[in-house]
């Protein structure tokens, strides 16, 4: 079977898995930490490893992640000594679960989950660091749980590009996840569009076969 039949069959069985969450939530254990879901929410997952590991929070930063789902990232990213997060979600059952999150790893105080499309409920804002763990892949998405995998048009994604820059500090840093079964090329592209300079920081595998990978990229302005 070709990597995008293996990857549709795979993905539609990991948006059955977020769906079938009981209503009081699912503890998911992700590197030495406990992390609760609620029905309808993206996991953590192997995909935001090199981010995770790989990511650079200087103490007293500020940080918006944006898709934050579960609020994996933000939560490490206080862990870093981030100063302020902002995470954001279009989805209601991610900002539920980010939130809890974020109060449950005793971050209340400096992590705040906001509903949001991309940057809308941002205001003029601009961060230290960016971290964006986006769906991967040009696929149509029919509902909010498919669209933490699927980005019908690659909208997402090329509205984030347009928008990122009116976020950033002018020195700042984004920490962009893609997959070796997504766009790898349409994203270089579009950060290019946007006078991002763009490397290459890690990757990860989801297991022995490395048939699906996982990479990190580093950008800042030009
Ligand atoms: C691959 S999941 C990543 C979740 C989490 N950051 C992580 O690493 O586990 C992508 C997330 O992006 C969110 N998302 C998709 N489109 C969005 C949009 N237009 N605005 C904000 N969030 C969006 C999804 O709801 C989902 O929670």
């Amino acid at each position: 079977m070709d990597l995008a039949r293996f990857t549709d069959q795979w993905q539609a069985q990991r948006q059955q898995l977020f769906k079938s969450v009981p209503p009081e939530g699912r503890t998911v254990r992700y590197l030495d930490k406990e992390f609760l879901v609620y029905p309808n929410t993206f996991w953590p997952f192997a995909d935001s490893l090199p981010l995770v590991k790989h990511f650079r929070v200087e103490p007293g930063e500020s940080v918006l992640d944006v898709g934050t789902g579960s609020g994996v990232i933000g939560v490490f990213a206080c862990y870093q000594g981030a100063a302020r997060v902002v995470g954001v979600d279009i989805n209601p059952a991610a900002v539920q679960s980010a939130t809890h999150n974020a109060r449950m790893h005793g971050f209340a105080g400096t992590m705040a989950v906001l509903q949001s499309d991309l940057f809308e409920a941002l205001g003029s804002e601009r961060f230290d660091v960016i971290t964006a763990n986006l769906p991967f892949r040009n696929k149509p998405a029919h509902d909010v749980v498919a669209m933490s995998q699927w980005d019908t048009d690659f909208q997402t994604n090329t509205r984030f590009f347009e928008g990122v820059g009116r976020h950033l500090k002018p020195k700042g840093r984004i920490y962009f996840v893609q997959s070796n079964f997504g766009e790898i090329e349409a994203m270089k592209r579009l950060a290019q569009a946007a006078g991002l300079q763009t490397v290459e920081l890690a990757s990860e595998a989801v297991d022995d076969t490395r048939r699906q990978q996982f990479f990190v990229y580093e950008m800042s302005l030009a």
